[in-house]
């Protein structure tokens, strides 16, 4: 097999094969910190009403935490491209009776299948790395939100002070992709890992692409040492 590049076909392969184990490797190569980092990523949203755009859903984690956070009020739509990743969030959320409140759609990051001004917010959680066009995406989450609305990242950045800024790179770079390729069976699989941030490897380089976009009040909060960031701005009112 050929190995995984950031070209969209090949992301979308690679999500295809790892979707039924891609839970449990997200948890383990994490050491559960995913959950607590989507956990404060969705606190962001509190007092955002209307509907949330999850994008890059995976299996439906953000959405699910938004609902747990906010009641069963809260009305979210959570799109993805991989349809075994869709799969997967489907069977969770009808596992926990959530299918009146979050709904599930195939479709592209890069060509967002909603009109201009559609959602009080739009969060992407582990997603943007793995986008090569992300100044693309960024904008498409941006033209979906409401003026005001908010536009938030979650995502893996590098430690910059510390122990952690000399020990880290040896994790992401080497043990993370040995570790993700063997559980996955996909040897593969976590090999494009590295590249996939190897621009955008701190919050500021989010940050900046968020004030280019056309974002104000851009901000980030660095979770464990750096390792995961939130970045966030608010849609511009004209
Ligand atoms: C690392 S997973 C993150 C999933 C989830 N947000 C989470 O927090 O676990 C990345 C997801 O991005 C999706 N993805 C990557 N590029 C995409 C694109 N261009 N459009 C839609 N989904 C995309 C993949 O299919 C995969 O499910």
């Amino acid at each position: 097999m050929k190995p995984y590049s950031l070209h969209p076909d090949s992301i979308r392969r690679l999500f295809d094969s790892i979707a039924p184990r891609y839970d449990l490797l997200n948890h383990l190569l994490s050491l559960r910190g995913d959950l607590y980092w989507r956990k404060v990523a969705v606190q962001e949203l509190k007092g955002f009403e209307g509907w949330i755009l999850d994008i890059a859903t995976g299996t439906g984690d953000i959405a699910i935490e938004t609902v747990h956070q906010n009641g069963l009020h809260r009305k979210v739509i959570g799109l993805d491209f991989s349809r075994p990743m869709i799969k997967g969030a489907r069977q969770k959320i009808v596992k926990k009776d959530l299918s009146q409140t979050i709904a599930l759609t195939l479709g592209d990051a890069l060509f967002l299948p909603f009109r201009e001004n559609t959602f009080s917010a739009s969060i992407i959680a582990f997603g943007l790395r793995n986008i090569l066009n992300k100044e693309q995406a960024l904008s498409e989450m941006v033209r979906v939100v409401k003026e005001g609305g908010k536009v938030i990242i979650l995502e893996f950045t590098f430690p910059q002070r510390g122990l952690m800024r000399r020990l880290y790179p040896f994790y992401f770079e080497r043990v993370l992709p040995w570790v993700g390729g063997f559980i996955s069976g996909d040897r593969d699989a976590y090999a494009y890992l590295p590249e996939s941030v190897s621009h955008f490897r701190y919050a500021e380089n989010y940050e900046e692409m968020m004030r280019g976009s056309g974002l104000e009040t851009v901000s980030s909060r660095r979770l464990t040492f750096g390792i995961a960031s939130i970045i966030e701005g608010t849609k511009k009112r004209l």
